[in-house]
């Protein structure tokens, strides 16, 4: 027996997306709409909620399988008919909590203040309503005293019921019997021809059964997603949120309107993000880093104390006390071990830099292995690809790559190893040695003189 038991609604289209992309695909910093949902449901200690799904299922499903149990609308009938699909689960529930996957901005105190306030109050159901000035769109709630007396929709609502500023945000608790006898009678009997889930109000007050309502004071809670300018409002409004909670938690946001945090992002006390910064993905930033300005971050770690500036870097590790940039492009697979310079228009992929090496412009370094103190010169570049395969090179501790020196794949330059500037190096290089590969200068003697005769 469960005695908590989570229902999300996912399975419309979203027809006011306009999009290929069943809508709670639809990212919001960095997470999908259901995921949001979903982690607010985790954070309730609810491990593995029920997920109704029909539109493009097979996308929702590659996402989400592992997280939830999957049950399958395969006509969308309208919200009360979605919650008819998990009427075998309710037996086994003493608590329903039922939730819309175009929901995102919900906060799991919220939810669970209203699981409380429900379970003490001992009523058949909950409803989380919120109060707005524009209410367009949104079910009104009628009350009876503290009571809920009827949701009427906007389509089907009188014009003095369209003034009412209390809204359902579509969250609900119930007692898992009383939902399920109520569902049992609801009709199509609307404006829309729908199974509206509302009209299990209608049945339980009828029954005389009573319904409270919980009014968030947050009313950005309450914000469905059903536009694409609906979308960029929640983004707003989310990155406000994040933003804010950074800079409590000790973090200088230089000008938070140039700045994005996705959700997942995690920050440490005293690092600074300079203008014009996004995080990304599941970024993490150490202590007395400065990020910024114009860098873009993708599930990247930077360690303490490391500035990155004018830097776009993805799946990259940088170390403690690293210098990266302006003008750094980290690819996936790089590894900075601390104190790295990695200098104006470099590009590093796949690669692993041990520490104090510098790499301070113009370069391509790929699918190598660099040692510790190596500097590599102003315009080297390694030749990691033949056209068909792709090959490593490793340089070891110590060596000094001259400037303009093209390492061909596969290749291994020994430690503490000199090239010279402008080689082209296709053979090993040992230990210690100098390898120079370039013509030797001719010089011309009065060279001018004897053209102008
Ligand atoms: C619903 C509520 C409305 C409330 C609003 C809050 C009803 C009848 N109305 O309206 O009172 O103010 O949410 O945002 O419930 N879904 C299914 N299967 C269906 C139909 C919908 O899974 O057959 C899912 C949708 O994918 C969506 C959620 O249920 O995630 C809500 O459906 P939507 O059509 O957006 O309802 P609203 O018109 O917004
Ligand atoms: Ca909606």
């Amino acid at each position: 027996m469960h005695n908590l038991l989570a229902v999300i609604m996912a399975a419309g289209k979203g027809t006011r997306m306009k999009s290929k992309l069943p809508k709670v695909m639809h990212f919001l910093a960095g997470k999908t709409l259901i995921e949001h949902v979903l982690d607010t449901v985790n954070q309730v200690g609810i491990e593995r909620p029920l997920v109704i799904v029909g539109h493009g299922r097979e996308t929702i499903q590659n996402r989400i399988a592992e997280r939830a149990e999957l049950v399958v609308q395969t006509e969308q009938l309208g919200t009360g008919h979605a919650v008819m699909q998990v009427l075998p689960y309710l037996d086994d529930a003493q608590t329903v909590i039922v939730l819309s996957g175009d929901q995102p901005l919900l906060k799991s105190q919220t939810l669970k203040d209203l699981i409380v306030l429900h379970e003490v109050q001992g009523v058949s159901a909950t409803v989380l309503t919120a109060t707005m000035d524009q209410p367009f769109g949104y079910g009104r709630v009628i009350k009876n005293g503290e009571f809920v007396a009827k949701i009427a929709e906007e389509k089907d609502a009188t014009v003095d019921q369209r003034k009412i500023k209390e809204i359902n945000t579509g969250t609900y608790c119930f007692k898992a019997s009383a939902l399920k006898e109520a569902l049992a009678n609801i009709t199509t009997q609307n404006a829309q021809g729908e199974y509206y889930l509302t009209e299990v109000f209608d049945v339980l007050i009828k029954h005389g059964e009573k319904v409270l309502a919980y009014c968030t004071p947050d009313s950005n809670e309450a914000l469905g997603i059903n536009s694409r300018a609906q979308l960029a409002q929640a983004e707003a409004i989310l990155r406000e949120r994040i933003l804010g909670y950074w800079m409590s938690e000790g973090v200088t946001i230089v000008d938070p309107a140039s700045t994005f945090i996705d959700a997942e992002v995690v920050l440490t006390q005293d690092v600074t993000l300079l203008p014009f910064t996004r995080l990304i993905g599941k970024t993490r930033i150490e202590e007395d880093a400065v990020i910024g300005p114009q860098t873009s971050l993708e599930n990247c770690v930077v360690g303490c104390g490391s500035d990155v500036t004018y830097t776009v870097a993805k799946d990259a590790v940088i170390g403690e006390r690293c210098h990266i940039g302006p003008f750094a492009y980290l690819r996936p697979g790089t590894k900075l071990e601390a104190e790295v310079k990695i200098g104006d228009f470099v590009e590093i992929k796949n690669s692993w830099i041990e520490k104090g090496s510098k790499i301070p412009h113009l370069s391509y370094i790929g699918d190598s292995h660099v040692g510790k103190s190596v500097n590599i010169g102003a315009g080297t570049i390694t030749c990691n690809y033949d056209g068909v395969n792709k090959h490593p090179t490793k340089i070891g501790d110590y060596a000094f790559i001259g400037s303009n020196t093209n390492l061909v794949a596969p290749l291994e330059v020994g430690e503490h190893a000199v090239t010279g500037a402008g080689s082209t190096i296709t053979k090993n290089v040992p230990a210690g040695a100098l390898a120079v590969e370039r013509s030797p200068q001719v010089i011309k003697e009065h060279w001018l003189r004897e053209k102008m005769k």
